[in-house]
């Protein structure tokens, strides 16, 4: 039998179910992790939307270990209707991270996903992040120091090296699954000295894909519908992961999940934007939200394609319910009276 008559691999669809360590994720649309923004309710933005995970921002395992009441307050904070839920954490040593996550596993985290490729100086001084390319027997220590605190399937995201043509994140991967148990990859195919720009290297994920048996989760580009599917097909990965495409932009989960063909309207983008701002003040009291909505703003303002006085006096609005009605006032269509 010559190998054309065989039957061809059906390659799942967006929206079919998978598992990462036995635990079910209903879709491949995946929210991934945003520092500074991931929070629960971002996270249960996307998931409203459609998203069949979302990943929390990265949260320092030394914090936890401490048990910083603030981090344990605000950024182990998980909302019933998240689930399944993974809790980023990132750090550089092995006993810290087993104590941290088994502080995030008991906050209520379904998984755990380990940090392993944040470029910021300031964290890869420390060891941690990108830099642990560079220690592969550590990253396995933290991976396997993970496991055993939280009891939990553990995943990690990485880049594929720490300069342009490096390849150690896709070796160390391939040892993370092999020799430390790790449940799932999430392979930023970018340099970290890249940062977060240039093309990723969507054929590198595929020979990734092929090389281990865990799922793969994509990330990189995906900024809109057409790149997140093209990115999917090229690389052949289990699930996509959508970053910067999300910002202001949770609808993207609904049109890859094939809920939603048209965009959303004006009243639909800024009843959205009023629910991130109810949040934002249930979570951090009106003061705080204020000052942490500037970094939201500019997103929903650009979509809407608010007029530059509108747009300047949110920003600078120290008051939620002026901000409010400056937001309702933008579900008029501009120029319209
Ligand atoms: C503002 C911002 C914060 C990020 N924070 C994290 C983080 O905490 N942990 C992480 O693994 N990746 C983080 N990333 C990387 C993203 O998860 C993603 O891999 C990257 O943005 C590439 O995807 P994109 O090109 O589709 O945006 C961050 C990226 C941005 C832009």
């Amino acid at each position: 039998m010559d190998g054309s008559s065989l039957p061809r691999p059906v390659a799942a669809a967006l929206t079919d179910p998978f598992e990462i360590g036995g635990v079910p994720i209903s879709n491949r649309v995946l929210l991934a992790p945003l520092a500074g923004i991931g929070n629960w309710f971002v996270r249960l933005q996307a998931k409203r939307h459609g998203a069949g995970l979302a990943v929390s921002e990265m949260v320092s395992s030394f914090a936890l270990h401490h048990r910083n009441e603030r981090t344990l307050r605000e950024l182990m904070r998980i909302h019933p209707d998240e689930h399944p839920v993974s809790i980023q954490l990132f750090g550089h040593d092995a006993e810290v991270m087993r104590s941290g996550a088994a502080i995030a596993a008991e906050a209520g985290a379904d998984l755990i996903d380990i940090n392993m490729g944040c470029p910021v100086p300031k964290v890869r001084r420390t060891g941690a992040g990108a830099q642990l390319l560079r220690d592969p027997d550590l990253a396995l220590a933290l991976a396997r120091g993970a496991a055993e605190g939280s009891g939990l399937p553990v995943t990690v995201k990485l880049r594929s090296g720490i300069e342009a043509g490096d390849r150690s994140g896709f070796d160390l991967a391939v040892r993370l699954v092999e020799e430390g148990g790790v449940a799932a990859i999430g392979f930023h195919p970018r340099a970290a000295t890249k940062g977060h720009k240039g093309a990723p290297d969507y054929a590198l994920t595929r020979e990734l894909v092929e090389r281990i048996e865990v799922p793969v989760i994509v990330s990189g580009g995906l900024n809109s519908a057409e790149a997140a599917r093209a990115a999917y097909r090229e690389s052949g990965a289990a699930a996509v992961m959508i970053a910067r495409g999300s910002l202001g932009n949770p609808w993207l989960f609904e049109e890859l999940t094939g809920s939603r063909t048209e965009p959303p309207t004006r009243e639909e983008i800024v009843a959205e934007l009023l629910w991130v701002v109810d949040r934002a003040e249930e979570h951090l009291g009106a003061a705080r939200a204020e000052r942490y909505l500037r970094k939201f703003y500019p997103w929903y303002a650009e979509r809407l394609q608010a007029p530059p006085e509108i747009a300047d006096e949110l920003q600078r609005s120290a008051d939620l319910g002026r901000a409010r009605e400056l937001i309702g006032s933008l579900a008029e269509p501009v120029g319209v009276a």
